[in-house]
């Protein structure tokens, strides 16, 4: 994992985060445009599906197609999410780059999204993760409610940083650090960065911030600018959500956020006015208007 000109590294959730709780589907061909759309903007990585249950995640029930039918960039990493072994398998038949393994540090949090408790599910990982190393794949692990969970309200972090040293223990590559419902603050990210910065190199730490409460961009500067942070996750168009966590709006608009780093002079390798071309592409097939703040102004 490279960082472009000494900067900072935006990996699109859109096509996955943004995506799967659009209640009606989109076509395929319409994911498949919109992949390939933004793998023109200097994105070096695209989460593209999730290998999940089809009942438990209708919209992202064609990952398998999506795979099979994007025209790949070279350079681009398209990725997935990956809950089990059998998830794996459909991963592993659509030549994924990478996947990523997903639990929470909020129990009530894990069992509605993916009926197990955290320990049930970190057991769950290990046949996966060997698997994806016999593979040669990287593992992303993603510790979901990091900051407050929908159900049990605040989390503390020392219980998010106990879920991410398991999940490095367990061998994966890079942790996703989520507030997935949009709702820290920097002092939040503050107090459980110093906490994870302690055992964790910046190399593998990435942070996922939806923005429900429009804190996202404030807590991805104050990770960047306090502790060099330089991978953050972000949707462009401000599109999506957790379906299992009720209420809780897309990821940070990545337009939005790429503008924030470059105003303080943070470097993205974004261009802005592709990645616009590229939600016009998927506007059609979407319900709910844009968030992204940048995106009347481009
Ligand atoms: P389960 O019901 O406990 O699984 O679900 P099971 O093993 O008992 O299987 C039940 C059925 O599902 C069986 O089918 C399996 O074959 C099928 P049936 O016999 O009933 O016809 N099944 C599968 N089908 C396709 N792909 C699979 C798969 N596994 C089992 N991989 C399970 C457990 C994990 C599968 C389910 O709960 C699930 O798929 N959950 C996914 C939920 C999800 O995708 N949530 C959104 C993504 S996470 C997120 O958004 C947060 C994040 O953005 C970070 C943040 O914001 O914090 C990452
Ligand atoms: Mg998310």
């Amino acid at each position: 994992m490279g960082v472009v000109g000494g900067g900072l590294e935006l990996i699109e959730m859109a096509p996955r985060d943004g995506l799967q709780s659009q209640n009606s589907l989109i076509p395929t061909r319409a994911k498949v445009a919109f992949i390939e759309a933004l793998s023109e903007t200097g994105l070096l990585e695209i989460e593209a599906g999730a290998f999940v249950s089809p009942k438990a995640v209708p919209a992202m029930a064609d990952s398998l197609a999506v795979f099979q039918k994007i025209k790949r960039k070279k350079g681009v990493v398209y990725s997935a999410l990956v809950p089990n072994e059998r998830g794996l398998d459909d991963a592993l038949k659509a030549r994924v780059d990478k996947i990523a393994v997903f639990t929470a540090a909020s129990e009530t949090f894990n069992q509605k999204n993916i009926n197990a408790t955290i320990q049930e599910s970190l057991e769950r990982f290990r046949p996966v993760i060997s698997r994806a190393k016999l593979n040669h794949l990287p593992i992303r692990g993603y510790v979901s409610t990091a900051f407050f969970c929908p159900y049990e309200g605040k989390i503390k972090s020392e219980a998010a940083f106990k879920v991410c040293l398991e999940l490095l223990e367990l061998g994966v590559d890079e942790i996703s650090i989520g507030d997935t419902i949009g709702r820290a603050s920097p002092t939040d990210v503050r107090r459980l960065l110093d906490l994870c910065l302690k055992k964790i190199p910046l190399k593998k730490m990435a942070l996922h911030f939806h923005d429900t409460y429009g804190m996202a961009v404030a807590n991805a500067l104050t990770a960047w600018e306090d502790y060099r942070v330089f991978r953050f996750d972000a949707s462009s168009g401000g599109i999506g959500g957790c379906p299992y966590a009720p209420g809780a709006s897309g990821n940070v608009s990545l337009e939005d956020l790429a503008f924030a780093f470059e105003a303080s002079d943070g470097k993205t390798g974004i261009n802005l006015k592709k990645i616009n071309a590229a939600l016009n592409q998927i506007a059609p097939y979407l319900k709910t208007p844009f968030s992204s703040k940048l995106r009347k102004l481009l």
